[in-house]
């Protein structure tokens, strides 16, 4: 019902948009939240990352309802970079906003990562692993999402051109300097890991998580052991692009949908839907099927069946995808015939 003060004040009925105030039950809606690594922090069981779908290119209505449905649901980590979009810091932007319309009272309530190391402005310095690239980079992306810190702040890839110490020093003084309250990597390989959680931990700044690529496709942290490496050295893990880049759901069973990220263009490009992984895909959906699930949410189950997978980092480009993607938090157990089907049909 109107009141009539509301008629008064609004005699066109505009729709207004109400203040945004979270689910009070967030935190008992399904959710789980594992440690990450040998520290004070928990994560999600799932994150949202804001690699695509939050960029200027995308509405901002959209963004708003999945973040909300996101942290309605318990998932209090969200994860962006520099260079997300696009354009490039546009979804840094598009979260900044969200701080401003809708998080800022629940600011310590969430725990929000962004990175550098991969192209972002012209010139010299705006690429790899420099401490110059990365002290400005993140000074721009603190100002683009109207933050003072964030929780955790990556060097995004290994540079094998800048001497390790360079980098991880500035993580070390990012983090001295309160811009970050953790230091992370990604995409370093193990070797260089090594070095860096050493380095990391002579200076007291415990590499609190290393993020990679890991999903049924993409399974190179296993057999490379960075995903012991990681445990070994009580540094959390979180899996980027679970669902490869939707290629692990129905999204491409009957065609390319105009809407999706291949027909974007992009990232995940029309080559990777070989016949080959298509039909991958089916078998897997198949076995989905049988056990009372979407595609989507097996993969998911399947990544966080492992204890040493700290989070699993989803896009989402709709709340219903989201939806679904949290039922994979109630999915059932695996029976061994099962991991063997999923084996042999990822083969
Ligand atoms: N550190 C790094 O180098 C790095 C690299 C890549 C990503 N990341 C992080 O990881 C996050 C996730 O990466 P990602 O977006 O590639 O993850 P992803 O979860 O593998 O793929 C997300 C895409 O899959 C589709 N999708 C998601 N849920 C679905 C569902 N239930 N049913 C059907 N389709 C579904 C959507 O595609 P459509 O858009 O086609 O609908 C969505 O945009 C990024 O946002 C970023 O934070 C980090």
């Amino acid at each position: 019902m109107t009141s009539p003060l509301y008629q008064l004040t609004n005699p066109f009925n505009v729709m207004i948009n109400p203040i945004y105030s979270p689910a009070p039950n967030r935190y008992d809606s399904g959710m789980n939240y594992r440690r990450c690594g040998r520290s004070g922090i928990l994560l999600p069981a799932i994150s949202l990352g804001l690699w695509h779908n939050f960029g200027d290119v995308n509405t901002l209505a959209n963004a708003q309802a999945i973040a909300h449905y996101a942290f309605d649901h318990g998932i209090t980590h969200f994860d962006l970079a520099n260079n997300y979009g696009p354009s490039y810091g546009s979804a840094e932007e598009t979260f900044g906003q969200l701080m401003k319309k809708s998080f800022l009272p629940y600011r310590d309530e969430l725990f929000i990562s962004t990175k550098a190391g991969y192209d972002m402005w012209p010139g010299l310095y705006g690429n790899w692993g420099s401490r110059k690239y990365l002290m400005s980079s993140l000074d721009q992306s603190l100002k683009r999402m109207n933050l003072e810190y964030v929780d955790i702040f990556y060097s995004h890839r290994f540079d094998p051109l800048t001497p390790m110490e360079e980098t991880l020093q500035a993580l070390v003084d990012i983090v001295r300097q309160g811009k970050a309250l953790y230091a992370g990597i990604s995409n370093w390989p193990r070797e260089a890991a090594d070095f860096a959680y050493r380095y990391l931990e002579e200076r007291d700044v415990h590499c609190l998580l290393y993020q990679g690529r890991y999903s049924l496709f993409s399974r190179e942290v296993e057999r490379e052991g960075i995903l012991q490496q990681a445990h070994e050295r009580g540094t959390g893990f979180i899996a980027f692009s679970p669902l490869a880049q939707g290629l692990l759901t129905d999204r491409y069973l009957n065609g390319i949908p105009q809407d999706s990220r291949i027909a974007r263009g992009g990232h995940l490009k029309k080559e990777s839907l070989t016949d080959e992984v298509l039909q991958r895909i089916r078998a897997l959906n198949q076995i989905a099927a049988a056990r009372g699930q979407s595609l989507a949410e097996m993969a998911l189950n399947w990544l966080l069946k492992d204890r040493l997978v700290t989070s699993v980092l989803v896009g989402a480009s709709s709340v219903a995808q989201l939806e679904d993607n949290l039922k994979a938090l109630q999915g059932p157990s695996f029976a061994s015939e099962e991991l063997e089907a999923i084996e042999t049909a990822c083969q």
